[in-house]
């Protein structure tokens, strides 16, 4: 482990951390370039923070790579990502698998094209009993609709008397959603400057810790993201207990 690993406290590193990747266009413009230099730079982001998660042992990773509303973006933008897509991950499947990675995705996969949906459908097969880390990929994805769906699944088994409506518990409830079996984000982290969840993983994220940061997800490495453990590591996860209570209990 390098010197900077050791540094964070080994006690209190994070199962899982959730990442809204942004500004992969504006760090393109910056330079003069077409956004999808942008997107295609943040892939090499998403490589580099598997990596360190793997080295640091954080067990899952949630990553935002489309959500429902980028399908209103300009065509050759969405189809710009999807090939993108399909190459990174038709390119890292055996590198993710050789590491431990399994990957899995969140979100309504099956309105994706075709060529996503098979090279998607190859790499979770092929890695599906990995142990080391999850990498879980939110693609066409809301939150929104994630608890539509979910609120839909309970109404049905209602109906059909599989279950009591009294009987519907937080439990039942996370058991529907896409995550069912993912524990809770303990860290949010959100790059390029915008506050705001934009429709993303709202149930699982009640108590979770948000990290914003003004670097564009392309320029978010290693160091950055080691900045951002760094700062949850010196939070205080009170629950609803005063500060005092934490204490006593330590
Ligand atoms: C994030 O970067 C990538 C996706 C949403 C797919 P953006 O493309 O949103 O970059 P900005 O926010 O326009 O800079
Ligand atoms: C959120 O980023 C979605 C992803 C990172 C995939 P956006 O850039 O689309 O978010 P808004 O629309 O600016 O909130
Ligand atoms: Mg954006």
């Amino acid at each position: 482990m390098t010197s900077e690993l050791t540094q964070l406290e080994q006690n209190n590193i994070p199962k899982h951390v959730a990442f809204i990747m942004d500004g992969n266009g504006r760090w393109a413009k910056k330079q003069g370039q077409h956004r999808l230099f942008g997107h295609a730079a943040g892939v090499e982001s998403v490589k580099e923070i598997i990596k360190t998660a793997r080295e640091i042992g954080i067990e899952y990773l949630t990553m935002y790579a489309f959500s429902t509303e980028n399908w209103n973006r300009p065509p050759e933008e969405v189809m710009g990502l999807m090939d993108l897509l399909v190459q990174a991950i038709t390119n890292e499947t055996d590198e993710m698998h050789k590491n431990g990675v399994r990957l899995l995705t969140i979100g309504d996969i099956s309105a994706l094209p075709e060529s996503c949906i098979i090279s998607l459908n190859n790499a979770i097969a092929k890695t599906a009993n990995n142990t080391d880390l999850t990498l879980v990929l939110a693609l066409n994805y809301s939150a929104r609709w994630e608890i539509t769906n979910a609120c839909q699944m309970l109404a049905e088994k209602v109906k059909s008397g599989q279950l009591l409506s009294q009987e519907i518990t937080e439990s039942s409830i996370s058991d529907v959603l896409n995550t069912a079996g993912i524990p809770d984000p303990e860290l949010l982290i959100r790059t390029s400057g915008e506050c705001r969840i934009s429709n993303f993983l709202l149930w699982q994220l009640s108590y979770t810790e948000l990290y914003f940061t003004p670097v564009h997800w392309p320029d978010f490495r290693r160091e950055e993201f080691l900045k951002a453990l760094t700062s949850y590591q010196q939070r205080e996860r009170r629950f609803g207990m005063t500060s005092e209570q934490l204490n006593e209990t330590k």
